[in-house]
């Protein structure tokens, strides 16, 4: 499998818990590189136009009031099949559902408030990347 980058986010209800280095410690442990991470503020908007793929699921306007709710953590990560394989570190979106020892298992209040999002495929991974960082923010 190539080296791939994602896109990662350690969301409000992790940050509030000050739990951005436990996750992190998960991330790196299953062999992600964090190439690139910042922490910043959404507006509501702003959450809107990233979750814009849901806009007509009927948690769409929860989900940006909880996304702009908090500081959040945006990351890139880079590695072996690094898509699939952060998707597997973070579990499965309801953490009810997710495998023992994964972030979502560990960490994750509910479906809504589920401490990360990672990137779904490769395309959706490079406008993810895009939206929140320039070129010149990853170094690798
Ligand atoms: P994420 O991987 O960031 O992608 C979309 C998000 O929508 C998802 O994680 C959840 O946080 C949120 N979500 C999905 N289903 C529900 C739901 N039934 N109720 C509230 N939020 C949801």
């Amino acid at each position: 499998m190539a080296i791939q980058r994602t896109f990662s986010i350690i969301k409000p209800d992790a940050t509030k818990r000050s739990l951005t280095g436990a996750i992190n410690a998960k991330l790196e442990a299953a062999g992600l590189r964090i190439i690139a991470q910042k922490r910043i503020h959404l507006t509501k908007a702003q959450a809107g136009v990233f979750y814009e793929v849901h806009k007509e699921r009927p948690f769409y306007d929860e989900l940006c009031e909880f996304m702009a709710s908090g500081p959040i953590v945006v990351q890139v990560l880079e590695g072996e099949d690094a898509i699939a394989k952060n998707r597997e570190v973070m579990g499965a979106t309801n953490p009810e559902e997710a495998a023992e020892g994964t972030i979502r298992k560990e960490f994750a209040l509910s479906i809504g408030e589920n401490s990360v999002h990672g990137s779904d495929g490769e395309d959706t991974a490079k406008v993810e990347i895009a939206y929140f960082f320039s070129g010149l923010e990853l170094v690798g």
